[in-house]
């Protein structure tokens, strides 16, 4: 697959993610498994997680756990599979998401990943989303902080303004490496994100590219001219979303969620999807 880079790290240009595999409506452990053993066949080593995927109160890390389970069982080397997990958010088991942003909460949650992840170093950790109750400084501090002490070998940010971003990469001393937002053809409203990433050489990793678990199958339906363009090429409208991504800027690593191998399988092979500029212009503009 053609790589991107996160940080110092390189990565295929398609991520995985894995919240579509714990929360509402998740398939059973041994789909899940092969969905993600699918992702690594087809050369995905960006697979995206957090503490918070899980659906009952008492599985925090239920998706952490997934993936660790599924990479020590796949056979094949993982050491360049770069495991990229969140903290900040929580699910008290009555369908809502809660936020907490403090130092202690976020201290805490490093080392119930680190134990999921079976890991001294976490890969990748991202701070999920700001909590209007805590100081942002105080919650990028604690990743800085966190980087300084070896727990964790990258920090990213997720659910940034723009000015989030400038804050973060301040904070960071300039070791910002990942800004995760919405972003997709229905939600196209992160694009200043976009473009700040792209011109501080920060990754952007777009959340629910496809329009999230409930409408990714509804996309062609919903964005003619993402439907047209995939049946020029003969592929899906979701894959011709994902290349679409991937053209915008080399910063973008999209992680699309996957229950399923097929999805994940197709989902990857956006990476080898070439649209040609007019193409391009044409999704641009429609999305
Ligand atoms: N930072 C945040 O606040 C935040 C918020 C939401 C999500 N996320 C992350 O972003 C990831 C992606 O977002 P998402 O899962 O909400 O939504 P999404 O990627 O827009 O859609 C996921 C759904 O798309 C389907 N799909 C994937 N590839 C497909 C293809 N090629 N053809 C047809 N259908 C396809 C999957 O169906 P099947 O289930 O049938 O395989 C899956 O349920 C999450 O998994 C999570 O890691 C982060």
């Amino acid at each position: 697959m053609k790589q991107r880079s996160i940080g110092t790290t390189q990565v295929g240009a398609i991520g995985l993610g894995g919240m579509p595999m714990s929360i509402e409506g998740r398939p059973d452990t041994d789909r899940s498994v092969r969905t993600i053993h699918a992702a690594l066949d087809a050369g995905v080593t960006l697979i995206d997680t957090a503490d918070a995927y899980h659906l009952h109160a008492d599985e925090v890390g239920h998706n952490e756990t997934l993936i660790a389970q599924a990479l020590a069982s796949w056979g094949g080397d993982t050491s360049g599979v770069l495991v990229a997990t969140k903290g900040g958010h929580l699910r008290p088991g009555d369908g809502t998401w809660t936020v907490d942003g403090s130092p202690t909460h976020l201290r805490e949650a490093v080392e119930g990943s680190l134990k999921r992840l079976g890991v001294d170093a976490i890969g990748l950790y991202q701070f999920h989303r700001p909590d209007p109750k805590v100081p942002y400084a105080d919650s990028v501090g604690t990743l800085r902080d966190l980087l300084d002490e070896g727990k964790i070998r990258q920090a990213g940010i997720s659910n940034a303004t723009v000015d989030q971003i400038r804050q973060a990469q301040e904070i960071l001393g300039g070791r910002l490496v990942s800004v995760q937002n919405q972003f997709s053809p229905a939600f196209r409203s992160s694009e200043p994100e976009l473009e700040l990433c792209d011109e501080l050489g920060i990754a952007f990793l777009p959340w629910s590219p496809l329009g999230g678990i409930s409408r990714a199958a509804e996309l062609g339906t919903r964005f003619a001219e993402f439907d047209r363009v995939a049946e020029a090429h003969g592929v899906s409208p979701q894959r011709v979303t994902l290349a679409w991504m991937l053209a915008k800027s080399e910063r973008v690593v999209p992680i699309p969620g996957a229950s399923r191998p097929e999805s994940i399988r197709d989902s990857a092979q956006a990476a080898e999807l070439t649209l040609t500029d007019e193409e391009f212009t044409r999704l641009d503009r429609a999305a």
